[in-house]
């Protein structure tokens, strides 16, 4: 009973969404657009609407200057005034692992650190023992709820980490979850975070451990399962010389690199980081200003994650301030784990993103959308332009500022992922009215697809 109790986790099964075929042409109209599109400004295109072909986006504009689509084969699909944004990117998270740790929260509400409780032997280790002993299809089937759940909140891009296996044999099997959630119609970029703790069969040998991930990667990556690679960089993780040799085996092999850095002390890791020209450092509490400036100098993105901020009730705030003042652009995603962020709503960290670290809510926003696909190398999404492939999110929001206003309820209607509207709200379902725009007076959002004749 314990145990069944202690494997449930809720949500729902995610089902594949078939690719638009490429000819495919839809025309999504009655639409109020935020497209992002510009340096700077939300980009609002009032009753808009959006051509799709295929995967990609072809048109946008007012609907009054909706092109002449010709005859035949266009489908229509009327989003009665929802706010339409580009589909979220979520850039950093640790989507597959078994277990939970409710327990070390208990803990740590009585006064133990997280740190305390990983040097004790829990923290990452005990994610690591219930990783290891799920299955990969278990790992699939739990790790496919909480990616459901991530899109029913917008998100249309995910990044996910490998780092609770630490073998070769789990850290490939946890990577191969990450790459079978791909088929699900929403992008799943992958990293390898074997550098993420020790196991405990290399107790005391951290060097070592270190030389064997070396030597795993390029098998890894001959099996096509790795995207980038990521370190934990930490006095109770690896060392920057150990991180070093990490990014060293993952340049040699063409991978681009990012880093949790700076998350409970400074060592240095954003300037270890920037000289193999990181896409991203990320938490970056402890940043100094020498790790800013090199962060500038190599353009990595700033990757903050206010749900670990606030799970692990820390104080140090990220240098927000100088962090804009150099132009390093500022991205924000859930760290989705279960030892510091247990969190699957993206909206929450655009709202988190504003209260704690002072973003505005078109930073936060631009954070989930644009800066972290940057953070991500991927420059064909994260704004509503033509030629960008056709993810989007539906919101029941007035205006895009209202993402990072409300929170802790689900504003998202739906996502259109590479040209299709994912499940919830097919063509034929009915969503509910959103509130103050004009299909709240009585218009189903989504009506049935027509075919214009
Ligand atoms: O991003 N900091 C290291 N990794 C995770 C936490 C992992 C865990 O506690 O399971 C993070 O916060
Ligand atoms: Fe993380």
């Amino acid at each position: 009973m314990t145990e069944l109790l202690e494997s449930f986790e809720p949500g729902l099964p995610l089902q594949a969404v078939a690719a638009a075929p490429p000819t495919a042409r839809r025309v999504w109209r009655h639409a109020r657009l935020a497209t992002l599109a510009d340096a700077a400004g939300w980009g609002l295109v009032e009753r808009g609407a959006i051509v799709t072909e295929g995967a990609r986006i072809a048109w946008l504009g007012p609907e009054a200057d909706l092109p002449a689509l010709g005859a035949g084969g266009v489908e229509e699909h009327d989003l009665g005034g929802a706010l339409v944004t580009p589909g979220l990117v979520d850039a950093h998270t640790h989507l597959v692992y078994g277990g939970h740790r409710a327990h070390e929260f208990e803990l740590r509400l009585q006064g133990a650190s997280y740190e305390d409780i990983a040097r004790a032997g829990g923290g990452i280790r005990s994610t690591v023992a219930a990783t290891r002993a799920a299955s990969e299809d278990e790992l699939l089937a739990i790790a496919g709820k909480r990616l459901r759940t991530l899109r029913d909140g917008g998100v249309t891009t995910v990044e996910i980490k490998s780092g609770y296996g630490l073998s070769l044999e789990d850290e490939g099997k946890c990577l191969r979850v990450a790459r079978r959630l791909g088929d699900t119609g929403i992008t799943v970029r992958t990293t390898s975070l074997a550098a993420h703790a020790l196991p405990p069969e290399f107790d005391g040998r951290a060097d070592d451990y270190i030389d064997a991930v070396c030597q795993w990667l390029p098998q890894w990556h001959a099996q096509g399962l790795v995207d980038a690679v990521d370190a934990f960089c930490e006095r109770i993780a690896f060392s920057p010389a150990q991180v070093e040799r990490v990014f060293a085996a993952a340049a040699a092999l063409g991978l681009p690199v990012k880093l949790h850095a700076e998350q409970l002390s400074d060592s240095g890791g954003a300037q270890l980081a920037a000289r193999f020209e990181a896409l991203s450092c990320d938490h970056v509490e402890w940043l100094s200003d020498a790790g800013v400036a090199a962060m500038r100098d190599a353009g990595s993105v700033a990757m903050l994650l206010p749900g670990a901020f606030h799970f692990l009730r820390e104080t140090k705030l990220p240098p927000i301030a100088a962090l804009r003042e150099a132009g390093v652009p500022l991205a924000v995603s859930t760290d989705h784990n279960p030892g510091t962020s247990p969190t699957l709503s993206l909206p929450l960290m655009i709202h988190l993103a504003c209260v704690d670290f002072r973003l505005t809510p078109e930073e936060a926003v631009r954070g989930a959308t644009v800066n972290a696909a940057r953070a991500l190398g991927l420059a064909d999404r994260g704004t509503l332009a033509a030629g960008q492939r056709a993810d989007f999110a539906l919101w029941s929001h007035a205006h895009p500022r209202e993402l990072a206003y409300w929170f802790g309820h689900d504003a998202c209607l739906g996502t259109v992922v590479a040209g299709v509207m994912t499940p919830p709200c097919a063509p034929g379902t009915a969503l509910p009215p959103p509130r103050g725009t004009r299909a709240g007076q009585g218009r189903p959002v989504a009506g049935p697809a027509r075919k214009s004749p």
